[in-house]
C-alpha cells in the first residue's frame, strides 16, 4: 500500500520513516518533502503543497491513508477536504485544529471546560494594559498577538519589564514584525497573524514550573498518550537568547512523573476530548498539550498543539516500537481503546542544527557536508535541506536534527554529539547542553 505525509520538516522526516517500518507498506510519498526524505529507502519527495493537488494525487495514486504533519494545512481544512472526498487521513478538522490555530479559542474553551491553565486579559489600548498589570503585579507574562506579533513573548520578572513590554508592543513607530519563517510553528504563526489590523496584547498570569510536552494520539473519543518529551526553544545555551521553533528535544521527560502523567490524563487531555466532543468538534489527530508542571506536579496548559512537536517527534519516533501505521488505522476508527503503544525503554535525544541567522533571517543554500549513515539507534532527520547541483544544500531556518538512542539521556546526549561531529555548513548552529535539565535529575 502507498502512504502520504504531508510536510517537509524534521517531524515529518521521523513520521515517514517509521511509516516505512511497515512491511504492507510499499512507499510513503513525502509532500513536499526534503534532502533526507529523498535519500531514504521507501519515501519518495512530491512536489506539492497546495490542498486541491493533495488530494488529487492521493486520488490518482489511491493512497490508502494521509498524515497530516503541520499545522498549517490542518488550519486549511486539509483534513475536511480529504474526507469529504472519502479519502482516509490522520489529523483533527479545521474547526478541531482551533485548539492551536486560535489562541482566543483555545483559552475560552480551557475556562469554559475548567482544564487549568494561566488566567489571561486581551487588551487593545496600551492605558488599560498598564492600568491591568499594576493591579495584577509581577512577575506576569505580556504575548504580542495581531500587528505586534514579531515581538513575541515577553516574561516580565519585574513591573518595569512588563510596562515597557507593553509601550513596545503598542509603540506605532515600530518597525513591522519580521516575514514569516517558513516551516516553523510558532514563529510563523505568530508572523502570519500579524498585520491582520490592531495591536492586540495578551497578558498572561506568569506560571512557574517546568515544561514538557505532553503528546496523545486521539480518536474523537479515547486518548493514546505518547511517550513523554520534552525540548528547548530557547537558540542559546543555558536556554537563552530569542525563542525558535525547538533547537532539541528528549524523551522521556523526567519531569513528567507517573502521578503528572495521570493527572495529565485526567485534568487536562480527557476533558478536553469530551468538551471538544461536546461542542461538536471532536478531536481526532494529535494533541499536543504544552504544559508547564509546578513543585507539587501540578500541570497547566501553556499552549495546544493540534498536531505533533518538532523536534519531540524525532526522538520519540526513535522510541516507538509498535508499528506506527496500525496505531494511526485504529485512532482513524475510533478504536484507540483497543490498543497500547509499546516503547524503548532507552531514552532519545536529538539535537538541531540550524543555518546562520536562525531564528530572524536564515541564510540558505550552503553545502552540507560529513552526514553519518544512518545506524539502529541513531539517525539524522532532515528539515531545511534540499538537492541542488548532486549536492545537500541548507534551505531553511532549522537544517537537520541528530538523534540517538542511549540507556540513559546522558547517553543519548553523548551518542548524539558524536554523530554530529563531523556535519559541517557555513554558520551551523547548535546548542551544546540538549538534555541538561534531564541529566540534572537523574545524572
Ligand atoms: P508561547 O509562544 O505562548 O508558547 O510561549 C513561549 C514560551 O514562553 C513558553 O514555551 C514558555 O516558556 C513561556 N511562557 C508562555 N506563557 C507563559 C506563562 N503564562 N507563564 C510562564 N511562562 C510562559
Ligand atoms: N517544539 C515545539 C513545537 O513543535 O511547537
Amino acid at each position: 500500500m502507498k502512504l502520504l505525509v504531508i510536510g517537509s520538516g524534521g517531524r515529518e522526516h521521523a513520521l515517514a520513516w517509521r511509516l516505512t517500518q511497515n512491511p504492507k507498506v510499499q512507499c510513503v510519498y513525502v509532500a513536499p518533502g526534503n534532502a533526507g526524505t529523498a535519500r531514504e529507502d521507501g519515501l519518495v519527495n512530491v512536489n506539492i503543497t497546495a490542498i486541491p493537488e493533495l488530494l488529487k494525487f492521493a486520488q490518482d495514486e489511491k493512497i490508502h491513508l494521509t498524515v497530516v504533519g503541520p499545522e498549517a494545512p490542518l488550519a486549511a481544512g486539509v483534513v475536511d477536504a480529504f474526507q469529504a472526498a472519502g479519502l482516509r487521513i490522520f489529523g483533527p478538522s479545521q474547526r478541531a485544529a482551533q485548539l492551536e490555530s486560535s489562541k482566543d479559542f483555545a483559552k475560552q474553551f480551557m475556562v469554559r471546560h475548567k482544564i487549568p491553565t494561566a488566567k489571561y486579559a486581551t487588551f487593545t489600548s496600551a492605558a488599560e494594559a498598564r492600568a491591568y498589570v499594576e493591579r495584577e503585579g509581577a512577575p506576569i507574562v505580556i504575548k504580542a498577538d495581531g500587528l505586534a506579533a514579531g515581538k513575541g513573548v515577553v516574561v516580565a520578572m519585574t513591573l518595569g519589564d512588563a510596562l515597557e513590554a507593553i509601550d513596545k508592543m503598542f509603540a506605532t513607530d515600530s518597525p513591522s514584525p519580521p516575514a514569516p519563517l517558513p516551516q516553523e510553528g510558532e514563529g510563523g504563526r505568530r508572523a502570519a497573524q500579524a498585520g491582520r489590523g490592531e495591536v492586540r496584547v495578551v497578558i498572561e498570569e506568569f506560571m512557574e514550573g517546568e515544561e514538557a510536552s505532553f503528546i496523545c494520539m486521539c480518536d474523537g473519543v479515547h486518548a493514546l498518550p505518547f511517550a513523554s518529551s520534552q525540548d528547548h526553544k530557547r537558540i542559546f545555551d543555558g536556554d537563552q537568547g530569542p525563542n525558535t521553533g525547538g533547537m532539541g528535544a528528549y524523551s522521556p521527560a523526567p519531569v513528567v512523573t507517573p502521578e503528572v502523567h495521570a493527572r495529565t490524563m485526567r485534568e487536562v487531555i480527557m476533558p478536553t476530548l469530551r468538551g471538544m466532543a461536546a461542542e461538536g468538534a471532536p478531536f481526532t489527530g494529535f494533541l499536543y498539550a504544552g504544559l508547564m508542571i509546578d513543585e507539587n506536579g501540578k500541570p497547566r496548559v501553556v499552549e495546544f498543539n493540534a498536531r505533533m512537536g518538532d523536534p519531540e517527534t524525532q526522538p520519540i519516533m526513535m522510541r516507538l516500537k509498535s508499528d506506527f501505521l496500525t496505531l494511526i488505522e485504529h485512532a482513524i476508527d475510533g478504536k484507540l481503546n483497543q490498543i497500547e503503544a509499546e516503547w524503548d525503554r532507552r531514552a532519545a535525544l536529538g539535537v538541531v542544527m540550524a543555518a546562520a541567522n536562525y531564528p530572524e533571517a536564515p541564510t540558505k543554500g550552503d553545502e552540507i557536508t560529513g552526514l553519518p549513515k544512518p545506524a539502529d539507534d541513531a539517525r539524522v532527520f532532515h528539515a531545511g535541506s534540499a538537492d541542488k547541483d548532486g549536492k545537500v544544500v541548507t534551505s531553511g531556518g532549522r537544517v537537520l536534527c541528530v538523534t540517538a538512542l542511549g540507556d540513559t539521556v546522558k547517553i543519548a546526549q553523548q551518542r548524539a554529539y558524536q554523530l554530529l561531529e563531523p556535519i559541517r555548513f557555513n554558520g551551523m548552529q547548535y546548542r551544546r547542553d540538549i538534555g541538561y535539565r534531564a541529566i540534572g535529575r537523574r545524572p
